[in-house]
């Protein structure tokens, strides 16, 4: 009997609640009866409603290399005139766009106005370890911080997202997370779809109150399956339309939900490129039909509307999908394109896009096996507080659990054979390769073509990765669904 089965015999509800106070006043639990466990409760997942796609698609601003970022209380709507509560950097929900260019310095001024510690992660840049947003390396309430680092990596899409221990998944989905765009001179060259045609995209799911404000209250279920809301927003809006051109787009797309995995693709069924992941351009586009993205990863794709007639709309939506226990059984749309302008479009498709020489697996010193699917049970096989696991073990700020050597490369495998919830793992402080998956699904995906730092473990599953550590200091990886995070499944890592 899995974890879940022992919830739905034993009827056990709302054993879970937030501890701590919450960040919002006036932002209370609205009526979630239906996510938390009665006896006899049958659907447990968390399932998607629709609203009409009627607003215009937003674009946070966009900033460079140097600039403030203050997470605070703010005002913003995510449903159509409902003005709520949220967390944001800036004036609204989300913060800003970051887009730099590869070798300049980046400097950026975090101030803490929340009235509890927080800090800022940089995911999927390559940064040193005392600006990487730790979760021993806090900025207290009423505190600042400044992020100092110099850039050098390829051209890929990253984002930022607090990183407090126990507090990410909250802080996370009230509002706090941004998008950043790396570019260099080599990706210019390619010419891909830029301006106007370039369209950054932070996918989340929400829970929202009667106002139209996002909620986090996890109950144990959501604790186990990831803090899964009924809203799916885009750059903060709710059913976002956005017009488009005959023309190809580039959609670069950050999966910033705390639990929900999205099986993306097109309402028209047409194939799309994939042409990057987590950490830049693949060798070569891959022409998909649909892409999984967990939480934390990106893709890169470009999707031809040339074809598509004047006065048509076509959806971004979430096919279902098989193989994660908790979710995957429901289709929805997610963001609504309506092709209004036809123009001509110069685009042509490079032959050969980023540089991904494999890394080979004679070269590694060291093989590390982590058991991901230890489920701890507590009394009478309840489930528990820090029920997630790695290796057996839940995070502790203080304990240094993996000592790597400088510039080693070493292969990791993330066992989920055992277990049976998905596991996006996410490695700190470096990109890796995925070498293969065996059990569950069986196979690599053209987004583990390129450089990854998080990689979707399914129930069932081994995959193994392979890495090298070039940076030195004190690093994480841990589980991106959020709750899981928080929940303990997250050890540290030294380099030296
Ligand atoms: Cu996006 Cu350690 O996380
Ligand atoms: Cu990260
Ligand atoms: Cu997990």
């Amino acid at each position: 009997m899995n974890r879940q089965d022992f919830l739905k015999t034993l009827g056990l509800g709302a054993v879970a609640s937030v501890t701590g106070s919450s960040l919002l006043t006036g932002c209370n639990t609205h009526d979630m009866s239906g996510m938390n466990m009665t006896p006899g409760m049958e659907n447990m997942r968390p399932s998607v409603t629709e609203i009409p796609f009627t607003t215009p698609l937003r674009f946070p601003e966009t900033i460079t290399n140097t600039g403030q970022l203050t997470a605070k209380s703010v005002i913003d709507a995510i449903l159509p005139g409902k003005n709520a509560r949220v967390l944001g950097y800036r004036g609204g929900m989300l913060g800003p766009t970051i887009r730099v260019q590869n070798g300049s310095d980046v400097s950026l001024r975090f101030t803490n106005n929340l009235d509890e510690e927080s800090n800022i992660h940089w995911h999927g840049l390559l940064v040193p370890a005392e600006m990487d947003g730790h979760p021993t390396q806090l900025v207290q309430a009423g505190g600042s911080f400044t992020y100092a680092f110099r850039l050098n990596q390829a051209a890929n899409m990253a984002w930022y997202h607090p990183h407090p221990h126990e507090k990410t998944g909250k802080q996370a989905n009230l509002g706090l997370a941004g998008m950043i765009i790396v570019e260099t001179p080599a990706e210019r060259a390619l010419n891909l779809p830029s301006g106007a045609y370039e369209l950054p995209l932070v996918i989340q799911d929400k829970r929202l109150d009667g106002n139209g404000a996002p909620t986090y209250s996890p109950s144990m279920d959501d604790v186990m399956m990831g803090y899964m809301g009924e809203t799916i927003i885009v750059n903060g809006v709710a059913g976002a339309v956005q017009t488009v051109s005959t023309r190809v787009y580039r959609l670069r797309i950050v999966n910033g939900s705390n639990g929900r995995i999205y099986n993306l693709a097109l309402s028209n069924n047409a194939p799309f490129w994939l042409i990057g992941s987590d950490g830049g351009l693949l060798p070569t586009a891959e022409q998909v039909t649909a892409v999984l993205l967990s939480p934390g990863e990106r893709a890169d794709l470009l999707v031809d509307f040339s074809k598509v007639p004047v006065g048509t709309d076509v959806f971004l939506k979430s096919n279902t999908f098989a193989g994660a226990s908790s979710q995957g059984g429901q289709a929805f749309n997610i963001l609504k394109f309506t092709v209004n302008k036809a123009e001509t479009d110069p685009f042509q498709l490079p032959a050969a896009l980023g540089m991904v020489s494999p890394l080979s697996t004679a070269s590694a010193t060291k093989t590390r096996l982590f058991d991901i699917g230890i489920a701890m049970e507590g009394m009478n096989g309840m489930p528990m507080r820090g029920m997630h696991t790695i290796g057996g073990k839940t995070y502790l700020g203080s304990r240094i659990d993996e000592s790597v050597k400088l510039g080693d490369t070493e292969i990791w495998e993330f066992d989920n054979s055992k277990g049976d919830e998905p596991h996006p793992m996410h490695l700190h402080s470096t990109f890796f390769q995925v070498l293969n998956r065996v059990g569950g699904r069986n196979t690599l995906y053209a987004t583990e073509k390129g450089w990854k730092d998080t990689v979707l473990v399914m129930p069932g599953e081994r995959v193994r990765i392979i890495a090298q550590f070039t940076k030195p200091g004190l690093f994480v990886f841990h589980c991106h669904n959020l709750e899981h995070e928080d929940d303990g499944m997250m050890l540290n890592f030294r380099v030296n």
